[in-house]
């Protein structure tokens, strides 16, 4: 509960994506009221944060990762008044906020480059080789000849942090929301602020730049300069009581690169991409998980864990199947550190494939062919055809309105109801709860099984493969990603959490 100024190290963070989310006023698009309504069904699935994506004021290039007023809520979203009472109503039930602070870039409708302060962006006479994350090159070229760098959307110039004034300002941005009550941060590519000195070529590669991130570094991501910058940060936030925190969103290549955002004197916590990405399959989580385990040990804090979010195919399609979906997520719940939920997940939604391109709004799909639109579309309340949305700025497919909350709220096997139980079981099992600081041992396992303990006694099973797993132990299942056979075997695609 709130007073603990450690709250993030185990926390469960729901991720909230604001247009997505819920919809107070009947416009078809999710706002800061929808979400205070939703506070209960937050509280009820015993989360322990939310995280906002973006709600400030922005003409929506690339879904609000484009501000034009870092210091304002967009009228799409509500006001500032609206986002002080969802803070108040927050904390009063026990829920923690972190906001999405977007520091490499901003929109091009910011005041700054709309009146030309080239100065705070990165202008040049003559483009180099890089690319944009999104596709194509990351300059644009001006009226008089100038080029801008932007390495996403043109139409978000990145910010020249090496300029005292944007460094100031983003200061004061973290005062005014921390003076707001916010509980935290999630820092958006936290790993590109500083470029490379001299801006140099990448040079010669296989394929598009966008493909080798996150593998190779490349000048314009994970400088060492970056750094300096959270560790101006940091002491702002540590003025601050209550535990105020900062996620790093840093795609970096290799557990020992990601180590060093991370720290007293610089963030608190930076995601673990890797179990995102990886298969599902015994041994590709027991890499991902150990490479994990292997980064927190080199910081002293909990890593973190994430299986969706807004920017990658839902987890259930990923997995391939809701089965796996569920399995996978009470291995995640399982695993000492903290955990990130996108909202949707709670319900089962998978992927979007089928939206038509002309509804298409992600700016990749646009320059790249590659959309994250299928993760974006508003969530289902209720069992209604339109799942309790007026005119949604994405179309909710017609089979969602059985999966919409209300239609699995009693269903004791929904899988609303399954987060519902191993976030209460997380939080009052000794072996969990904390989950920080708990042990975790691997167990001998039949192939393409997992078997974790964590202490005292708490054993996740998961079997990836295509035969049952029969359990030696005694003891008792406390919790199922699905039915088990007669014998009381693990099935394939799934996963327990026994207590022996
Ligand atoms: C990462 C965000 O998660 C993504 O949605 C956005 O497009 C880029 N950063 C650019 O801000």
């Amino acid at each position: 509960m709130l007073g603990n100024d450690d709250w993030w190290r185990d926390a469960v963070v729901y991720q909230v994506y604001p247009r997505s989310f819920a919809d107070a006023n009947g416009d078809g698009m999710g706002d800061l009221e929808g979400v205070r309504g939703r506070l209960d069904y937050l509280a009820g699935l015993g989360v322990d944060a939310i995280w906002l994506s973006p709600f400030y004021t922005s003409p929506m290039a690339d879904g609000g990762y484009d501000v034009a007023d870092y210091r304002d809520v967009d009228p799409m979203f509500g006001t500032l008044a609206d986002f002080d009472a969802l803070v108040a109503d927050a904390h009063a039930k026990g829920i923690r906020v972190i906001v999405d602070l977007v520091p490499n870039h901003s929109s091009d409708q910011h005041p700054w480059f709309k009146s030309g302060l080239r100065e705070r962006y990165i202008f040049r006479d003559k483009p180099n080789d890089w690319e944009s994350i999104f596709g194509g090159p990351a300059w644009t070229q001006v009226e008089d000849g100038q080029w801008y760098l932007h390495l996403f959307a043109p139409e978000q110039p990145d910010l020249n942090w090496d300029n005292p004034d944007v460094r100031a300002e983003f200061r004061d941005v973290l005062r005014f929301w921390l003076d707001r009550g916010v509980d935290g941060f999630r820092v958006d590519v936290a790993h590109g602020m500083i470029k490379a000195e001299g801006l140099p070529d990448v040079g010669p590669k296989d394929g598009p730049q966008a493909e080798m991130l996150g593998d190779e570094q490349v000048p314009y991501f994970d400088q060492d300069g970056v750094h300096d910058i959270y560790r101006e940060w940091r002491p702002i936030l540590d003025s601050y009581p209550g535990g105020r925190m900062a996620v790093a969103e840093a795609w970096v290549s290799s557990p020992e690169r990601l180590a060093r955002y991370v720290g007293p004197d610089e963030l608190h916590q930076a995601f673990n991409f890797d179990f995102m990405m990886a298969d599902f399959h015994a041994k590709s989580f027991r890499t991902v998980i150990e490479k994990a385990l292997k980064e927190a040990e080199l910081v002293g804090a909990p890593t973190t864990w994430v299986l969706s979010n807004h920017d990658k195919p839902r987890h259930v399609t990923r997995h391939g199947g809701l089965a796996r979906a569920r399995a996978a997520t009470l291995l995640m719940l399982a695993l000492p550190g903290s955990a990130y939920l996108y909202n949707g997940e709670e319900l089962g939604l998978p992927e979007v494939l089928d939206l038509p391109d002309e509804l298409r709004q992600d700016p990749a799909f646009l320059r790249r062919g590659e959309s994250r639109d299928g993760c974006r579309v508003p969530i289902p309340w209720s069992a209604d055809p339109g799942c309790g949305w007026r005119d949604p700025w994405l179309p909710i497919p017609a089979e969602w309105t059985g999966l919409s909350a209300e239609a699995q709220e009693d269903d004791p096997d929904s899988t609303l109801n399954l987060y519902r139980a191993a976030l209460r079981i997380r939080k009052r099992h000794p072996a969990l709860g904390g989950a920080s600081s708990g042990t975790l041992t691997w167990l001998e396992s039949a192939k393409d099984v997992l078997v974790i303990e964590r202490d005292p006694g708490l054993v996740v099973v998961l079997n990836t493969g295509e035969e049952p797993v029969r359990l030696d132990w005694t003891g008792q299942v406390l919790l199922s990603s699905g039915p088990l056979e007669t014998d009381g075997s693990v099935p394939p695609d799934t996963a327990i959490w026994f207590q022996r």
